[in-house]
C-alpha cells in the first residue's frame, strides 16, 4: 500500500502537469472573484477585477484544463513591478501554482526591465510570508492601517526582491 505522502506527491505532479497560465479575460471574471471570495476576508469585488483588467495591469490566471485556479496581478510602476494579487484555489494550493504564478509575473517584470518587484502582506498570511521569502522577498517595513479588518484596519508588511543585478 501507498503511504499518504507517494499519493499527495502524485496529486501535486498531476497539477503540476496539467495547469497553464494565460492572459485573464473578462469571461474568467465570476471563477476568479469565486476564489478571490475563497482566499480573503474582505475580498475584491468585481468591478474592481474589471477595471484592473480594462486598465495597464497584467492581469493572469492558471487553469488546470476544466477551471480557473489561480490568479495573480501586477503593475508596473515607475520601473518597479507592484505585486497586487496571487490566489490559488484551497484544492490546488501546495502544489507550487502560487510559485508559478509568482515566477511567470517576475519573468515580465524583468523583461520589462524592472528594478524590482515589490507587494504588501498581511503580518499573519504564513503561507504568503513563506512563499514570498522563498523566491528572494524580503520585508522592509510596514505600511500602516493597510487593510481591513473586523475591528478596524491593520498594517501590512512590504517586502521586496531586486532583479538580479537590479
Ligand atoms: C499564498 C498562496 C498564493 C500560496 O499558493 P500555493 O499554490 O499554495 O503556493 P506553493 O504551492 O507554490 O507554495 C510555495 C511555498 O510556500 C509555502 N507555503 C505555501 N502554503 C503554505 C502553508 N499552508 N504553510 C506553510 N507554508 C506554505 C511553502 O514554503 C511552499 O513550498 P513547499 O510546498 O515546497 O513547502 C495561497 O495559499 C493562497 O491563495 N492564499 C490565499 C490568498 C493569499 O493570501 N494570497 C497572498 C496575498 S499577499
Amino acid at each position: 500500500m501507498r503511504g499518504r505522502h507517494s499519493v499527495a506527491a502524485d496529486q501535486g505532479e498531476h497539477v503540476r502537469r496539467r495547469v497553464r497560465l494565460r492572459p485573464l479575460r473578462e469571461s474568467d471574471l465570476d471563477a476568479v472573484v469565486a476564489l478571490e471570495r475563497m482566499g480573503y476576508n474582505h475580498p475584491w469585488p468585481r468591478w474592481w477585477f474589471r477595471r484592473l483588467l480594462r486598465s495597464h495591469c497584467s492581469c493572469w490566471v492558471v487553469e488546470d484544463g476544466r477551471a480557473v485556479v489561480g490568479y495573480g496581478i501586477m503593475q508596473l510602476k515607475s520601473s518597479w513591478a507592484h505585486i497586487m494579487n496571487v490566489c490559488v484555489a484551497p484544492p490546488a494550493r501546495r502544489h507550487g501554482v502560487g510559485t508559478r504564478i509568482m515566477r511567470h509575473l517576475l519573468d515580465l517584470a524583468r523583461r520589462e526591465h524592472a528594478t524590482g518587484a515589490w507587494l504588501e502582506v498581511r503580518p499573519g498570511n504564513v503561507q504568503a510570508l513563506q512563499l514570498y521569502r522563498r523566491l528572494g522577498f524580503r520585508a522592509i517595513g510596514r505600511r500602516r492601517h493597510y487593510y481591513r479588518d473586523r475591528w478596524g484596519r491593520t498594517d501590512a508588511s512590504v517586502m521586496i526582491r531586486r532583479q538580479a543585478g537590479g
